[in-house]
C-alpha cells in the first residue's frame, strides 16, 4: 500500500484520512479523485496542497474509463473508497444520487480494481446499515443487514456488492462500518456542526422528535487512524465496526456543545421528526479491538473539540451557510421552525 487512490477525498472523512495519512506515513503518496458535489470542498486540502505527495482529480467515481485513468497514470494499488451522497435528510428529500454513487459508483470502482489487479479494494461503509438497534443489543459485523432510509439502502447495497466481488472473483476487499464522526471539515448540514454554527451565531437549534435519539459520535481522527489499521492488518473478505462502544443521546450531546461555546439552553427546539429517523445505533467493537485499536476521545471530548474547531474557525463554514446552503436550509427546516414557533 503506496499509492491509494482516495474517493470522496474531499469531503469531511476522506479529507481528514488524507491529512492522517501524509502525516503518519513519509512514503505514502495520495490521489485524491472526487467529483466535487455541494460537499467536496478543496478548502478542506488546502494543508496538503503543495505537498509533493498529493494529487487531485476531478472526476465521477461513475465514469469508468476517468478512474481507470487515474488510477493507471498514477500507478494506484489501493483504493479507498469515501464517495458517496452521504445525508440521510437528503436521501429523503431525493434518493437518486445516492443510488447512482453508492451503487453504481461502487460497481464501477471494483470492476477497475478487478481489471487493473489492485491490491487492495477498501470501502468506507457505515453502521446504519445495520438499521434500528434496540436498547440492550449491539450490532456484530456478521449480523443481518436492515436499511431503513435511502441513504442507509444505498449503503448497504455498496457493501452487498463489494462482498460478493470478493467471494466471486477473488478481490482482496475489505469494509468498515463507522457509526458518527465528527471533527474538523465537517459539512453543516450534519447535527453537530449545524447546532454549533447555529449556536456560536444564536440561531435555534432544530432538534427532531423528542431529541432522545442515541448516536456514537465519535472523533474523526480516531476513526482514520482504525479504517489505516485495517487496510495494514485487516484480514482480507472481513468488515470491522468502528466506533466508540458508547451511544450518547442527542440532547445530551447538544447540551456538551452549548456549554462547551457558552450558549444557552434555550436555543433548542424542538421541531418535527425525521421520517423513518433510527432511534439508536450501537456498534459492537470487539473485532477492531482485538486488531490492537481503541479511540483517543471519549464522545465528549469529541464534542467539546469539535465545538472549539467550529469555534476557531469561521473562514470555512461562514462561506458554506451563506451559499446554496441557504435554500437547503429553508426547504429542510423553514416550515419546522415557523411550525415550533407558532407552538410557543
Ligand atoms: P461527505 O458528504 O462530507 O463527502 C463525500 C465526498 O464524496 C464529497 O467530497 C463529494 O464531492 C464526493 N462525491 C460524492 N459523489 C461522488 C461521485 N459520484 N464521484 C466522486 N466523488 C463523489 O461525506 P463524509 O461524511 O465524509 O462521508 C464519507 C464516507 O463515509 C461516505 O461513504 C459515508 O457514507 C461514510 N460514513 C460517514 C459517516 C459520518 O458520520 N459522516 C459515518 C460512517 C460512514
Ligand atoms: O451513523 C453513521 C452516519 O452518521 C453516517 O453514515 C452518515 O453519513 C452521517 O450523516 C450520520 O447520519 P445521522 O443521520 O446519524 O447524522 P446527522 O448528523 O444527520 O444526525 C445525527 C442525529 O441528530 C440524528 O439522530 C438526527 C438528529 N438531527 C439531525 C439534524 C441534521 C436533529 O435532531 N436535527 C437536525 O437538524
Amino acid at each position: 500500500m503506496r499509492n491509494i487512490l482516495v474517493t470522496g477525498g474531499a469531503g469531511f472523512i476522506g479529507s481528514n484520512f488524507v491529512h492522517y495519512m501524509l502525516a503518519r506515513y513519509d512514503d505514502c503518496r495520495i490521489v485524491v479523485y472526487d467529483k466535487l458535489t455541494y460537499a467536496g470542498n478543496l478548502d478542506n486540502l488546502l494543508p496538503v496542497q503543495e505537498d509533493p505527495r498529493y494529487r487531485f482529480v476531478q472526476g465521477d467515481i461513475c465514469n469508468r474509463a476517468d478512474v481507470e485513468a487515474a488510477v493507471r497514470a498514477h500507478e494506484v494499488d489501493t483504493i479507498v473508497n469515501f464517495a458517496a451522497e452521504s445525508h440521510v435528510d437528503r436521501s429523503i428529500m431525493d434518493p437518486d444520487a445516492f443510488i447512482q454513487t453508492s451503487v453504481y459508483g461502487t460497481y464501477t470502482l471494483l470492476e477497475v480494481a478487478r481489471s487493473l489487479e489492485l491490491e487492495r479494494y477498501h470501502q468506507i461503509s457505515t453502521d446504519e446499515v445495520y438499521g434500528h438497534i434496540p436498547a440492550g443489543q449491539s450490532s456484530r459485523e456478521t449480523d443481518k443487514v436492515e436499511p431503513r432510509s435511502p441513504y442507509a439502502a444505498s449503503k448497504a447495497s455498496a457493501d452487498l456488492l463489494v462482498n460478493a466481488y470478493h467471494v466471486t472473483y477473488g478481490l482482496p476487499i475489505t469494509i468498515t462500518r463507522g457509526s458518527n464522526n465528527i471533527g474538523p471539515y465537517q459539512y453543516p448540514e450534519k447535527a453537530v456542526p449545524l447546532f454549533a454554527t447555529n449556536a456560536i451565531d444564536g440561531l435555534p437549534l432544530p432538534v427532531y422528535g423528542d431529541g432522545r435519539q442515541m448516536r456514537e459520535y465519535q472523533y474523526v481522527g480516531d476513526h482514520c487512524e482504525a479504517i489505516d489499521l485495517v487496510l495494514r492488518r485487516g484480514v482480507i473478505g472481513e468488515t470491522y465496526n468502528i466506533g466508540t462502544g458508547v451511544e450518547v443521546e442527542n440532547l445530551d450531546m447538544i447540551e456538551v456543545l452549548l456549554d462547551a461555546l457558552d450558549r444557552p439552553r434555550s436555543l433548542i427546539r424542538h421541531v418535527a421528526d425525521r421520517p423513518g429517523h433510527d432511534r439508536r445505533y450501537s456498534l459492537n467493537i470487539a473485532k477492531i479491538t482485538a486488531l490492537g485499536w481503541e479511540p483517543d476521545h471519549t464522545p465528549t471530548e469529541a464534542i467539546i473539540k469539535t465545538a472549539a474547531w467550529y469555534r476557531d474557525n469561521e473562514w470555512w463554514w461562514r462561506k458554506i451557510k451563506s451559499g446554496d446552503f441557504r435554500q437547503y436550509y429553508e426547504t429542510q427546516y423553514g416550515e419546522r421552525l415557523r411550525a415550533a414557533a407558532a407552538q410557543q
